[in-house]
């Protein structure tokens, strides 16, 4: 059975295929301002690093729906939560409760699946608290910002992921506003990290290309997800930089076409979605939603999401779930946050799909539902 979703493997033909561009001007960026990094996590303990005294001697204001395990980083900052509407938006109202405490420093804004307009909330950020530090996480929107210039104008600093959108062992990304400040990075150790990595894609190519027998294709198949498992859990909070190996790769590969496929395929999905034929399973998501982001997300009714997932995954369809709620995070949760993280689900529609792989995805889910409504008749 062919897969569609889950991780993102390494192939020896990355690195044979001739270089496209360098990577700051695949993402026309200047060299001044940029950081690649190992990781989401990496870029953000750079910036609070960078701006410690002034974090520390306040507090940050975060949006409660999240990535959790992207907490740890702010462990030694006193944070507040700002809740997010269903349609995943702040209420411009309450920011500006909060940009009336003096001791606000800073605000990190998340740019929900690179599909969401933050310029709204950095224009009142800055014209009511110039003073307040904005950090957008834009993890998830990678190639938005290969595909648009001047994204998130006024933060400063914008913080990505290029590991999620990319088949490379790491990488993450700083940008500030201004110049970057000098930082001389420790010497990076991802040799381990970077032979799970490569190993597990090549033992991945091995599956796809021979035919083993049941018990021989079962010990492949376990080596692999646990060279993957190690690889995943070596990711830590150190502040570190890109390995030469995922740059080699970003250099070889081409950027805005992967992000002109994703929109695409985003597209496509959003249209197969319109109809809406299952509206006691399905909430439409906000319409204005549109980008070469990470996932589609559907938002499934809450008894549901998760046998869908599981159904899906029967068929050979990986789905995110983004984000499961940890039992330490409840008190943090607003209401609406609560209801997305039971209800969101995200449809792959990566730069590895292609139509007919996102009709399947459709066609399973019609199949699922239109069995459940047969069932409650
Ligand atoms: C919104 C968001 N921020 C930050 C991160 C952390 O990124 P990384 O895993 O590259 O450290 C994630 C990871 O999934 C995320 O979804």
């Amino acid at each position: 059975m062919s897969y569609i979703g889950g991780s993102f493997e390494f192939n020896p033909d990355l690195i044979y295929a001739p270089e496209v561009e360098d990577v700051n001007d695949q993402i026309g960026i200047s060299k001044d301002k940029v950081y690649w990094t190992k990781s989401g996590r990496s870029s953000f303990a750079l910036a609070l690093k960078h701006w410690q005294k002034k974090l520390t001697n306040g507090w940050l204001l975060m949006p409660d729906y999240q990535c959790w395990d992207v907490l740890s980083v702010f462990e030694n900052i006193d944070k507040k939560f700002i809740a997010v509407n269903e349609d995943l938006k702040i209420e411009i109202s309450d920011l500006n409760k909060f940009l009336k405490d003096k001791n606000l420093h800073g605000v990190v804004l998340i740019d929900y699946f690179g599909l969401t307009d933050l310029e709204p909330y950095i224009e009142c950020i800055k014209s009511a608290r110039p003073d307040v530090l904005i950090i957008v996480d834009a993890v998830q929107a990678f190639l938005s910002i290969v595909l648009s210039e001047n994204l998130y104008k006024g933060a400063d600093a914008v913080i990505s992921s290029p590991r999620k959108f990319l088949p490379i062992p790491d990488g993450g990304l700083i940008v500030f506003k201004n110049k970057k400040p000098k930082y001389n990075f420790p010497k990076n150790n991802l040799d381990d990290q970077i032979s799970l990595y490569v190993s597990a894609g090549i033992l991945k190519d091995v599956i796809f290309k021979s035919s083993f027998d049941d018990a021989a294709f079962s010990c492949i198949e376990s080596t692999y997800l646990n060279l993957f498992d190690r690889h995943r859990k070596l990711f830590n909070n150190d502040i570190g930089q890109i390995s030469n190996l995922s740059l080699e790769i970003i250099k070889r590969t081409n950027l805005k076409s992967l992000a002109e496929k994703r929109l695409k395929n985003f597209k496509f999905i959003s249209d197969a979605f319109k109809d809406n034929k299952y509206e006691n399973f399905l909430t439409p998501l906000n319409k204005d939603f549109s980008g070469p982001g990470i996932i589609f997300p559907l938002r499934v009714n809450s008894k549901h999401r998760d046998p869908l997932r599981e159904y899906l995954k029967s068929k050979g369809i990986f789905c995110p779930v983004h984000w499961p709620i940890l039992q330490g995070q409840i008190p943090q949760l607003g209401k609406s946050s609560m209801l997305l993280s039971k209800e969101i689900l995200g449809l792959p529609i990566d730069q590895r799909y292609h139509e007919n792989d996102l009709m399947k995805i459709k066609k399973e889910i019609d199949k699922y539902f239109r069995r459940k409504s047969n069932e409650s008749l």
